[in-house]
């Protein structure tokens, strides 16, 4: 059993996860069905949510696709009651549905801003709003997946710290709104992953991935295992008391130190 937790954390539970065909999204969905829950993966593409379902079902856990477009709202409710009728009481809600390119301002048109907004802040709006009528019960909780773009300005990237920035936020005034009935809302913000779609878009080449573990004071990229590992406990029993924070897993990347170059200060 990967992680660092017993195998039962989530048993019984039903987790529906947006980009959950492949990625981080895919990943946590993996923790979660290893550890008893029932996982409903949605994504745009059938094929990637089909053989995602698949492996996790011959790994032993419970797993079905739904394809549907974070950014149509009537499909996400869709999906969402209908999980509520196949599945039962909705516990865990996972946004991780994101999109991203690199190119300054004058470079993306009106629409390229809007994909980017729309997927990422509006996306996790419409899974969230969707969700409340079967969320809405102490012990239910939404994590919501951010990135270090919602604090540290970053040059080719004014859609996503635009879009993150706000799915911070919308997640702290989730936990104000919701705590009362008990729904926890959470964030992660992963820095540089291994393995990742954004860092094969942000980093392409060797050359790009050594300058960003220079930055890193632990000196290395984090693991999709270090991050659903997180993702299992903040939607454990584990986490009860925690709402409205935002958790940061990104090796210290966003600490920003004092600019000097890390090899100053690295064991020879
Ligand atoms: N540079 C500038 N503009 C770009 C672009 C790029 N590299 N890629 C897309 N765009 C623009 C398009 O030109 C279009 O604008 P236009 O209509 O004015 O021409 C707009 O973005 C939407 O593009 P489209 O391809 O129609 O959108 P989509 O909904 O199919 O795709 C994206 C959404 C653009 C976010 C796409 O990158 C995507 O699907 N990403 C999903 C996977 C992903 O990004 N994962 C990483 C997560 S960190």
């Amino acid at each position: 059993m990967a992680g660092i937790f017993r195998d039962d954390l989530l048993k019984g539970r039903t987790a529906f996860v947006t980009g959950g065909g492949s990625g981080i999204g895919l990943h946590m969905a993996e923790r979660f069905a290893a550890h008893g829950a029932t996982v409903v993966l949605a994504g745009r593409r059938r094929e990637k949510l089909d053989e995602a379902a698949a492996g996790i079902r011959a790994a032993g856990g419970a797993a079905h696709g739904v394809a549907l477009d974070v950014r149509d709202y009537s499909a996400v409710e869709a999906a969402l009651r209908d999980t509520h009728t196949r599945f039962g009481e909705l516990d865990i809600l996972l946004c991780a549905a994101a999109g991203n390119f690199p190119a300054p301002v004058t470079g993306m048109s009106a629409n390229g801003f809007k994909a980017v907004v729309d997927i990422d802040l509006l996306g996790t709006f419409h899974a969230c709003r969707a969700a409340y009528p079967w969320l809405r019960k102490p012990g239910a909780c939404v994590l919501n997946i951010s990135a270090g773009q919602a604090t540290i300005p970053m040059a080719l990237q004014a859609h996503v710290c635009a879009a993150k920035a706000g799915v911070e936020m919308l997640t702290r005034t989730l936990a104000i709104e919701w705590g009362p009935e008990g729904i926890r809302a959470n964030c992660i913000t992963p820095g540089a992953t291994d393995d990742t779609e954004g860092m094969r878009r942000l980093a392409p080449a060797d050359a790009d991935r050594a300058a960003v573990v220079g930055r890193i004071p632990l000196g290395r990229m984090g693991t999709r295992d270090e991050l659903a590992d997180l993702a299992l406990f903040l939607c454990s029993g584990a986490a009860a008391y925690i709402t409205g924070a935002v958790f940061v897993c990104d090796g210290g990347l966003s600490l920003g130190g004092s600019g000097l170059p890390l090899t100053f200060v690295r064991p020879s």
